[in-house]
């Protein structure tokens, strides 16, 4: 088994789920661990908010000692109010390591700086770097686009690391690009080459043999999935397997992958997590290509509250005898006693 380090935090595996807002997140993670990821990290969230105590904002980096090791995902352009909340939330949630992003294409994020914004301006992504590797005592890792020029995304990259982070993750798509069209495996794989610390590939990586396949042409340190793991957290037992064996295991069954909702949902009350919005979601994900799910969506959509989605949801659950009936998983979770810390 290949092992991912992140300044003195040496892993499990190289398998990292991908920081996705408004997916990623406690309960997401929580089962994502349970299938074996390596290293989790949550939705970004915005420093100017959590400088001003913004409670949702700050509430992003809750996390519990079934997580660990962790790491809590930043967005911001003054280094002043980015160095400010990560010291915050290191002292707070005591994460592993803070991530820094210079990688979402959102225009409300880029018109102020943010994200990927930032890549136009490498020296200020250098004060970031420094500012914050100073200021923290857990390591600072960053994840960033690729630009149109090898030449100018290998700078940046480059300055990452001489400011003082622990790791980078390379995103090979540029921010026109968005989410659509190929990620570009020869920039991450010259970048892998450039670097001394661990880089960590992303980007169409969405089954065993698309895992293996990145990780051989780009002779990355770690992969991290995002997309492909939405209702689907069994994806890591699947590709850890597979890198670890060549074997490819059988598709999760209809039932067990239902008990994943279930868990879900149970996991989202314990943390006081659930809305409507986004269990109409997650259920729509976590039934994404089952057999005769049209009929369950057309249900789903017309659905006004939470126990109407149950009832669709247990009304699919057609599992074996023998195997808890979703109302008992969500009971035992409900009993058992999570802790957030
Ligand atoms: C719904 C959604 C939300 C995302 N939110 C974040 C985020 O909060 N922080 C971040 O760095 N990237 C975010 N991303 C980008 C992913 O982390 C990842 O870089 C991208 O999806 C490419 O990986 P994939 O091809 O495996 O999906 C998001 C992506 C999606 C689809």
């Amino acid at each position: 088994m290949s092992h991912l380090t992140i300044g003195n935090l040496k892993l499990k595996g190289n398998l990292v789920l991908a920081p996705m807002s408004g997916v990623t997140n406690l309960p997401f993670r929580l089962l994502c661990k349970r299938y074996g990821v390596s290293l989790v990290i949550s939705e970004m969230t915005s420093s100017e908010a959590v400088v001003r105590q913004n409670p949702k904002s700050i509430e992003r980096g809750f996390t519990c000692a079934d997580e660990r090791p962790m790491g809590i995902q930043l967005m911001g352009s003054a280094p002043d109010n980015l160095a400010r909340s990560a010291y915050f939330l290191q002292e707070r949630y005591r994460p592993e390591f803070i991530d820094v992003n210079f990688g979402c294409p959102a225009q409300e994020i880029i018109k102020n700086g943010c994200g990927s914004g930032l890549l136009r301006k490498p020296e200020l992504i250098g004060k970031i770097i420094e500012q914050l590797s100073q200021t923290l005592e857990v390591p600072l890792t960053a994840k960033m686009r690729i630009l149109k020029d090898f030449g100018e995304t290998l700078k940046i990259a480059r300055i990452i690391e001489k400011s003082g982070a622990c790791a980078i993750t390379v995103h090979g798509r540029t921010q026109k690009q968005g989410y659509s069209g190929k990620s570009n495996l020869d920039f991450i794989k010259g970048i892998k080459k450039e670097l001394s610390i661990p880089v960590i590939a992303n980007g169409d990586i969405y089954d065993e043999k698309s895992a293996r396949h990145v990780l051989e042409y780009t002779d990355c340190d770690g992969l991290m999935i995002g997309r492909a793991a939405i209702g689907h957290p069994y994806i890591f037992r699947r590709i850890s397997h597979y890198l670890e064996t060549g074997e490819i295991l059988p598709e999760q069954e209809r039932g067990e992958r239902l008990g994943d909702f279930f868990e879900y949902v149970a996991l989202c009350r314990n943390y006081d997590l659930l809305s409507f919005n986004d269990l109409k979601l997650t259920a729509q994900w976590f039934t994404k290509g089952m057999e005769n799910v049209k009929k369950v969506r057309v249900e789903i959509n017309k659905t006004q509250e939470i126990d109407s989605i149950m009832e669709i949801m247990r009304g699919m659950d057609d599992r074996a005898p023998g195997r808890l009936p979703a109302d008992e998983i969500i009971e035992q979770l409900e009993r058992s006693d999570l802790q957030i810390i």
